[in-house]
């Protein structure tokens, strides 16, 4: 190819990603994910691939700590994260994101999440790996929601809770007629090839 073929074919394809990324934006959900002190980083990036999947206008994390892309695969380019460092400049956060935090916790006062019933734009948190959700935060709280568990392992990984709490929400959206796009990037069997472009990663 010459080089003029070359560079408009790059021009097509980086005005196509911003098509898409502007699409993207415009179909962000009210609701966000963060995460409490995490201490490994692949559990963040693994958030937040799930929050950018699920089109969550944010993730929030709380606590200073460094985060590897790696396992986000490419989400963490087009998915706001925040970053925040204490309890303090996060309840001021959720106050001016209007958001209702939700804690997914084991705890006494947790509703199974089979009968949870999420308030408006909810801001779900998952705990660290070791101390869980603090004291203070399980407080704050309007509504603390755990996952039944039949094994005899004690508790799941955090990001596979924080996935499952996200995605019964948008179920439980989809039942009362009221989620958009509930099909958004599942394979279509005439065209054989999931939603997705050539600067997504799909594998991993
Ligand atoms: C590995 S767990 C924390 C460990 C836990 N504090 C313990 O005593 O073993 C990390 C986080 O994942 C979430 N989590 C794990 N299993 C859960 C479940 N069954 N229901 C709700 N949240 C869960 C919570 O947010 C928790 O703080």
């Amino acid at each position: 190819m010459s080089d003029l073929k070359n560079r408009l074919a790059m021009e097509r394809r980086l005005e196509r990603r911003q098509r898409r990324r502007e699409e993207y934006h415009r179909g962000l959900r009210p609701m966000a994910i963060a995460a409490w002190n995490i201490t490994k980083e692949h559990n963040v990036g693994s958030l937040v691939r799930t929050a950018h999947a699920a089109a969550a206008a944010e993730v929030v994390l709380v606590g200073e700590r460094d985060w590897n892309v790696e396992a986000a695969k490419t989400a963490e380019l087009y998915t706001t994260v925040t970053q925040l460092p204490d309890i303090e400049a996060f309840r001021t956060h959720l106050e001016s994101r209007r958001w209702n935090l939700v804690a997914v916790e084991l705890d006494e006062r947790a509703v199974n999440v089979f009968d949870a019933e999420y308030p408006e734009r909810p801001c779900f948190l998952l705990g660290a790996e070791l101390a869980g959700v603090p004291a203070e935060l399980l407080d704050d709280a309007e509504l603390v929601v755990q996952i039944p568990q039949w094994g005899l392992v004690p508790s799941l990984n955090l990001a596979i809770a924080g996935s499952i709490v996200l995605y019964d929400y948008l179920a439980k959206l989809h039942g009362q007629g009221s989620l958009n796009r509930p099909d958004g990037g599942l394979v279509d069997q005439n065209a054989g090839e999931p939603e997705g472009g050539d600067d997504v990663d799909h594998k991993g």
